[in-house]
């Protein structure tokens, strides 16, 4: 299995289009199935946004000095997923308005996850090598047995509050 960070990143993306999609398809469904759905969107967006803001994004902050302004941007899209996640996660399925808050998450994130595979996970790729994005992916896969699954568990809390700091 390859630890390239890159690859990484891009199979948790592939997962939450998938998660993403089933929610669209059970908007109108029962209430328990939505909540079901939209609990493991939010573990899934949790873990990852973890790993990016503690690993990668630093990494490549440091590394990249070119691209601290896609950088910037992303730290102030993931904080806008995590007020909206942490609003979803306090949130019943019964709500008037669960569905409406969960699309402008899906929007949002999509719209992030396009300008990081299309934007700048390029430029990155190009200006690392393959080893140090190996290196780099190894440390995610070691912190994600780690990582916050909640976005209320203090971990996930802190790096909240860092990426809008840093
Ligand atoms: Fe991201
Ligand atoms: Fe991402």
């Amino acid at each position: 299995m390859s630890t390239d960070a890159i690859v990484l990143l891009k199979e948790d993306h592939k997962e939450m289009r998938r998660l993403f999609k089933a929610f669209q398809d059970a908007e109108e469904g029962p209430a328990a199935r939505r909540q079901k759905l939209v609990s493991q969107i939010l573990e899934a967006l949790t873990v990852h946004t973890y790993l990016e803001n503690e690993v990668m994004y630093p990494e490549v902050r440091k590394l990249l000095p070119d691209l601290e302004d896609d950088i910037l941007e992303s730290y102030e899209e993931h904080h806008v997923a995590d007020v909206l996640c942490a609003e979803l996660f306090a949130m019943d399925a019964d709500d008037e308005r669960f569905n409406a808050k969960t699309t402008v998450l899906i929007e949002n994130v999509l719209h992030h996850v396009e300008e990081e595979e299309q934007e700048w996970f390029p430029k990155v790729r190009e200006a690392l090598g393959r080893k140090q994005l190996q290196e780099i992916g190894e440390r995610m896969v070691e912190l994600r047995a780690d990582a916050p699954r909640t976005p209320t568990d203090p971990k996930a809390i802190k790096k909240s509050l860092d990426a809008v700091t840093a």
